[in-house]
């Protein structure tokens, strides 16, 4: 009597593995599928359903016919036994389900999670990771700006993480690391995914300013950003977000304008005499580490003004988000280009003489803002929209 192959299936381990493999890479790829379909999948999740699952998958096809035939070789060939092979595709299925709901998404979310990136395998990315939870951008994933989606990015990522892990046991890493970093999506993929809709409008900015004096006089600049126009013109030449957003998510500040957000934020008070000036000058001291650093602004600050725990924590926490010894980063390391007074920015272009397609590019004060008051103390613009007391 000639009995079909499947007669045999479930009487070899080999082809019994197949069978669970092909059920397990099947029932993981399901429960993937809603978020590998989700546009802007992780790339963890792109490189287990379009290369681990699949492989897993055929590789169980393969063992099948393998089993079978090995099976078929045995001198008294077994007895079809439909009821085993059904008790253990419906065993693997249900065990499968259970692991597949519980393990995989907190892999791979805890693989792409900011600490991972900040801190398990990449302490020496301290000052990204400082710098990206105090910005606007802390709930975005470092992966979706840094490595794109799908399994090609996922490969060159860890390929240039296995080289930057022998790079950290070797203590041969730059520091700082130079920017932008090589695996940087590019700019209108990572951007455009969230900030899709064209910017419009006019935006009203207050910035307030204190001079170095012993009364920390505070002045005000009051700008109309032309958000739209900037957008616009520069959109339509098709200049990269990160021309101008170099640093929308590691922005590091100067010792000065820190300063001034802390003074005009209240958590370091106005009243304490030469504030603005002794904080400048302690920031921007050279220390060999940060815990030294910070240790020695706290002393200081408190030996100036006892009893204020508060600001010293609060100029405390501006060289700790600032300044990193170790990275050999410190003030101006990286500078942000969106402005034109901490470090040339848009002046690298508007400077007035550079000419593009025979156009000078502009340097008017009135082109990228408005003007609506400039080193005021009392700005009336200010009282005339309402705003005065902010
Ligand atoms: C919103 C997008 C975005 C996110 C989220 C993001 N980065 Fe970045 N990152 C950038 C850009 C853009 C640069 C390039 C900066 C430049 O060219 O000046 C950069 C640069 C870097 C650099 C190179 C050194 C430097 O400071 O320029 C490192 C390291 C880095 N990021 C690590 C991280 C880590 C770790 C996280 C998560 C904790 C993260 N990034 C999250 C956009 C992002
Ligand atoms: C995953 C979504 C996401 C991505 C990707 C993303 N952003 Fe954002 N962005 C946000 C969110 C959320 C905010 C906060 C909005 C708020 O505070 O109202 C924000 C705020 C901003 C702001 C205003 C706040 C600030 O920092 O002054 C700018 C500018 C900005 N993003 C630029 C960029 C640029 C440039 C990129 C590409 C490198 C980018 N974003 C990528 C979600 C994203
Ligand atoms: C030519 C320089 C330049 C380019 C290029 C540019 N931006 Fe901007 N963007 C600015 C300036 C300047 C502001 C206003 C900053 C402020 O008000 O402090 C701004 C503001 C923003 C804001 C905040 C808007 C708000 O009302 O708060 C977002 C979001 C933003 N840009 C996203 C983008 C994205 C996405 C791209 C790429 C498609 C891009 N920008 C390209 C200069 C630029
Ligand atoms: C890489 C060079 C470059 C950089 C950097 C740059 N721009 Fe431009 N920008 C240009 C060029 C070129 C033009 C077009 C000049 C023209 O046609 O008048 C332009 C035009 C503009 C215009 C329209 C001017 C008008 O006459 O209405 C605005 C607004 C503008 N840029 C804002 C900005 C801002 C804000 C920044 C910095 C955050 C910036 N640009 C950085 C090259 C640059
Ligand atoms: C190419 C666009 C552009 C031009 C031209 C330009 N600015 Fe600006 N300016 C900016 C941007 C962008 C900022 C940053 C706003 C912010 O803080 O987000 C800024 C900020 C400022 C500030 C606030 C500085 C601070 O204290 O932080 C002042 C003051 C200022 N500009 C004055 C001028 C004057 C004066 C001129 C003419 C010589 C001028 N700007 C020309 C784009 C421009």
């Amino acid at each position: 009597m000639r009995l079909s192959p499947l007669h045999y299936l479930s009487h070899h381990w080999l082809s019994l593995t197949g069978v669970i493999l092909v059920t397990a890479a099947t029932v993981f790829w399901l429960f993937l599928l809603p978020a590998s379909l989700a546009g802007d999948a992780h790339p963890y999740l792109g490189i287990l359903s379009h290369l681990i699952l699949p492989a897993l998958f055929f590789l169980g096809l393969g063992l099948i016919p393998i089993g079978i035939r090995l099976a078929r070789r045995r001198p008294d060939p077994p007895r079809a036994d439909w009821g085993r092979l059904l008790r253990l595709v419906g065993l693997a299925t249900a065990a499968n389900m259970v692991l597949a709901s519980q393990f995989t998404f907190r892999a791979v979310s805890y693989m792409d999670s900011n600490g991972f990136c900040g801190l398990a395998c990449h302490s020496v990315m301290k000052p990204e990771y400082t710098s990206h939870a105090r910005g606007a951008h802390s709930k975005v994933e470092c992966v979706r700006c840094h490595i794109g989606p799908g399994a090609e990015h996922f490969f060159k990522a860890k390929l240039s993480g296995v080289r930057q892990l022998a790079s950290l046991a070797k203590g041969s890493y730059h520091r700082p690391i130079p920017a932008p970093p090589a695996n940087l999506r590019a700019a209108n993929e990572i951007c455009q995914t969230c900030h899709s809709g064209t910017l419009s409008g006019e935006r009203i900015k207050v910035l307030d300013r204190f001079e170095s004096n012993e009364a920390n006089t505070r002045s005000r600049h009051v700008l109309l950003m032309k958000v739209a126009r900037i957008h616009e013109v520069h959109g339509k030449m098709g200049t990269s977000c990160l021309e101008c957003h170099n640093r929308p998510s590691h922005t590091f500040d100067t010792a000065a304008n820190a300063m001034d957000w802390a003074l005009a934020g209240g958590t370091i008070p106005v009243r304490l005499k030469s504030a603005k000036a002794r904080g400048v000058e302690l920031l921007t001291a050279s220390y060999p580490t940060q815990d030294a650093g910070a240790a020695a602004v706290r002393d200081a600050w408190l030996r100036h003004y006892p009893g204020e725990a508060g600001s010293a924590d609060a100029v405390v926490s501006i060289y700790r988000g600032n300044i990193f010894p170790e990275m050999k980063i410190g003030w101006g390391t990286y500078p942000n280009h969106l402005g034109h007074t901490a470090s040339p920015g848009c002046f690298r272009c508007h400077d007035g003489q550079k000419s593009v397609n025979g156009r000078t590019v502009s340097q008017d004060c009135n082109a990228c803002h408005q003007l609506l008051a400039m080193d005021e103390v009392e700005p009336k613009i200010l009282s005339d929209l309402g705003l005065a007391g902010n």
